[in-house]
C-alpha cells in the first residue's frame, strides 16, 4: 500500500512541532505500542498507522478485529494538557465523522454509526508524567463489513458509502482535522463541538436503555459530552462512559 505519510506530515507539521508519521507492517496494537513508547519516555507527537493488528483493543476491554486492506487502524499520540478532559473522545468522534461522509451518525460516546451499524471506533488512552499527560487516541475504521460474530452491534463498512475508498485515502481526511479538533479541544473543551455532535447524534430523539437498568429518551448531549436522558426520574446527565446504552426496541403493538 502507498500511504500518504509525506503529504499528511506536511499538513500537519506545521500545527504539531516535532510531529512524525510511521506506517509498520504488522503490531499488536498501535494503541498498545503508543502507550509502551510513552511509558519508556517517547512523547514526541506520533501518528503510527499498522497494516496489521495482531491484537486490536476496543472500548470496555473488547477486542477489535480488522482485516488487512479492508481497514485503517491507527493512533495518534501527543503531549495533551486540556483543563478539562470530559468529552474528547466526543470531539475525536465529531471529527472523524466529519471527514468520512455527512451521513454518518455518532452513538454516544463515541461510536461512528451508519444505518444502525458501526462503522469505525475510537479509544483514547492516557500517561501521566509528572503534571504532564500524554494521550494515544485510537481509531479503526471498517471499510468492509466485518464478521459480525460475537458483537453486539453489526459492523457497516466505509465502503458502502464510497465504494472503492482505500485506507490510504482515508488516512489522509481524517488526519489533519484530527489533529486540529484534538488541539482545539486542548485550548476550549468540548462545548464547541456539542452542536456538531448533536447534528450527528443517532440517538435523539429515541428511547434508550442504560446498562444500570434505566431507560427514558436521549436529548443529546450537553457541553461537557454528558448524555441527556429523560427518565421517570427526571433528566438524568450520564456521563460514565462504562455506562452502555442501547436504543430500545419499540413495543410490539
Ligand atoms: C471501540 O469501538 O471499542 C474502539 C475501537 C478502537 C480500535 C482502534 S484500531 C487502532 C487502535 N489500536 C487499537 O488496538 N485500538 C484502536
Amino acid at each position: 500500500m502507498r500511504w500518504p505519510a509525506e503529504a499528511l506530515w506536511e499538513a500537519v507539521v506545521p500545527l504539531l512541532p516535532g510531529f512524525t508519521v510511521e506506517i509498520l507492517p504488522e503490531i499488536d496494537s498501535t494503541n498498545t505500542e503508543l502507550m509502551r513508547r510513552a511509558r519508556a519516555g517517547r512523547v514526541e507527537p506520533l501518528l503510527l498507522v499498522a497494516e496489521t493488528q495482531t491484537a486490536g483493543r476496543g472500548r470496555l476491554g473488547r477486542d477489535w478485529h480488522s482485516t488487512p486492506g479492508d481497514s485503517l487502524t491507527f493512533s495518534l499520540a501527543l503531549p495533551l494538557n486540556p483543563p478539562d478532559w470530559s468529552g474528547l473522545s466526543l470531539a475525536v468522534g465529531v471529527s472523524v465523522s466529519e471527514s468520512l461522509h455527512p451521513a454518518v451518525g455518532l452513538k454516544w460516546p463515541n461510536d461512528l454509526w451508519w444505518q444502525e451499524r458501526k462503522l469505525a471506533g475510537i479509544l483514547i488512552e492516557t500517561a501521566s508524567f509528572g503534571k504532564e499527560r500524554h494521550a494515544v487516541i485510537g481509531v479503526g475504521v471498517n471499510l468492509a463489513p466485518r464478521e459480525a460474530a460475537g458483537l453486539s452491534t453489526p459492523p457497516a463498512g466505509l465502503r458502502e458509502l464510497l465504494p472503492g475508498i482505500e485506507a490510504t485515502q482515508v488516512l489522509l481526511q481524517l488526519g489533519e482535522p484530527l489533529v486540529r479538533t484534538v488541539l482545539a479541544f486542548e485550548r476550549q473543551g468540548f462545548a464547541p463541538f456539542a452542536a456538531r455532535f448533536n447534528e450527528r447524534d443517532v440517538l435523539r430523539g429515541r428511547e434508550v436503555m442504560l446498562s444500570d437498568g434505566q431507560h427514558g429518551m436521549a436529548h443529546g448531549v450537553d457541553d461537557r459530552g454528558a448524555l441527556l436522558v429523560h427518565t421517570a426520574a427526571g433528566m438524568k446527565h450520564v456521563t460514565s462512559s462504562e455506562i452502555s446504552v442501547r436504543p430500545r426496541a419499540a413495543p410490539q403493538p
